[in-house]
C-alpha cells in the first residue's frame, strides 16, 4: 500500500501524528489540516489549506487528493460529526462518530453511561438551574466539591474547588456569567477524589480494546501544584504508578466495560478511548473520558530506533 493520509488538526499531538504516520512504510504522504509550522514542508509531510469545519468540502479535498484515510486529531471535529460526515462521504476516518463522542462533549452523558455500566466514577449531580445547583453544594454530603461545565471547554471548564463559597461562585461563574457559553448550560457537581491521576488510553476497533502504555501528564499551572487545571503541560509514559495488574484491572473494568456498554446501546466506539482514571485508595475511578489522543501523552515516549 502506498497510502496517501490527513491528519485533522494544528497541535503538538497532530505534528506527532503526523511524523509517526510518516514513518510507516505503507504512507507514502501525510498532510495536515490546517498543521503548524512543525508539519511545513518536509519531504513525506506538509499542510494543507482546506477549512476542517465544512466537512463537505473536506471529503472532496480528500477525493480530488486522493486521500485514503483520515486521522481526527482534537476532539472539536469529532463532537462536530466529522467521521460519520466522512464515512457517509466513502472516506475511510480513524475516530468515534459524534455520537459515540459525547462520551468526551457530554459529562452529564459519561456520568450517566458509568452508573449505567457499573464504571467507578465519583458520585455526582447534574444541574441545569443556578438555584438548585448552589443549594446542593451547600447541602451535599461529599468532603470537596468539583465544579465542571458539562460540555467542551478546551480543557478549562472543570474547577477542584477549594471551599463551598468557592465552588458556588464557580456555577455562578458557568451558568449566570456564561464563562464557557453553551458548555455551561448543565453543570456537573462531583466529589472530589483524591489519588495518583494517570491517562489509560487504547485503540478500540468497537469491539476489542489494546490498551497503550499508561502516561501521565502535568496539570496544575503554577509551582507546587497551586495553580489552576490546565490541558496538560508536559507528561510521562509510562506512568511508573501503573503496574502491569493495574493496568489489566483498569483494561478490564473501565476500557473494555465502556466499549461493550457503547456497543450495546447502540453506539459503537471506535478510535482512541482515553480514560482519566484517578488511583484512589478504593481503586481506579474515572475522572473523565476523551475520544482522542492526548495532548501532550501523545508527544512522549521513547522514539522508535530508526
Ligand atoms: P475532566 O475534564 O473532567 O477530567 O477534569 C479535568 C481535570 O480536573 C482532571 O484531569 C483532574 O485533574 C481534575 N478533576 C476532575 N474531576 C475531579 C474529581 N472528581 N476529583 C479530583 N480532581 C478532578
Ligand atoms: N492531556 C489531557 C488531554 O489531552 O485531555
Amino acid at each position: 500500500m502506498a497510502a496517501r493520509v490527513l491528519v485533522v488538526g494544528s497541535g503538538g499531538r497532530e505534528h506527532t501524528l503526523a511524523w509517526s504516520l510518516a514513518r510507516s512504510p505503507h504512507v507514502r504522504q501525510v498532510l495536515v489540516a490546517p498543521g503548524n509550522a512543525g508539519t511545513a514542508g518536509s519531504e513525506k509531510i506538509s499542510n494543507a489549506a482546506i477549512s476542517i469545519s465544512d466537512h463537505s468540502a473536506l471529503a472532496q479535498f480528500c477525493k480530488d487528493e486522493n486521500i485514503e484515510f483520515v486521522v481526527v486529531g482534537p476532539e472539536a471535529p469529532l463532537a462536530a460529526g466529522m467521521v460519520g460526515d466522512l464515512a457517509a462521504a466513502g472516506v475511510r476516518c480513524f475516530g468515534p462518530t459524534a455520537q459515540a463522542a459525547q462520551l468526551e462533549s457530554s459529562k452529564r452523558f459519561a456520568k450517566e453511561f458509568m452508573d449505567r455500566h457499573g464504571i467507578p466514577t465519583a458520585r455526582w449531580r447534574a444541574f441545569t438551574e443556578l438555584e438548585e445547583a448552589r443549594s446542593f453544594i451547600l447541602s451535599a454530603d461529599f468532603p470537596a466539591l468539583v465544579v465542571k461545565a458539562s460540555g467542551l471547554a478546551a480543557g478549562k471548564g472543570v474547577i477542584v474547588a477549594a471551599s463551598r463559597e468557592e465552588a458556588c461562585r464557580a456555577v455562578q461563574d458557568i451558568m449566570q456569567d456564561k464563562a464557557f457559553g453553551a458548555a455551561g448550560e448543565t453543570v456537573v457537581i462531583e466529589e472530589l477524589l483524591e489519588g495518583e491521576e494517570v491517562s489509560c488510553l487504547c485503540f478500540t476497533d468497537g469491539r476489542t480494546v489494546a490498551p497503550m502504555p499508561p502516561a501521565q501528564d502535568h496539570k496544575r499551572l503554577l509551582e507546587g501544584d497551586r495553580g489552576p487545571n490546565t490541558g496538560g503541560m508536559g507528561a510521562c509514559c509510562p506512568a511508573p504508578q501503573v503496574s502491569k495488574d493495574l493496568l489489566l484491572k483498569i483494561k478490564n473494568a473501565i476500557l473494555q466495560r465502556t466499549v461493550d456498554g457503547m456497543q450495546q446501546e447502540g453506539t459503537p466506539y471506535t478510535g482512541v478511548l482515553y480514560a482519566g482514571v484517578m488511583l484512589t485508595r478504593d481503586g481506579p475511578k474515572v475522572l473523565e473520558f476523551n475520544c482522542r489522543f492526548g495532548d501532550p501523552e501523545c508527544q512522549v515516549g521513547d522514539p522508535p530506533a530508526s
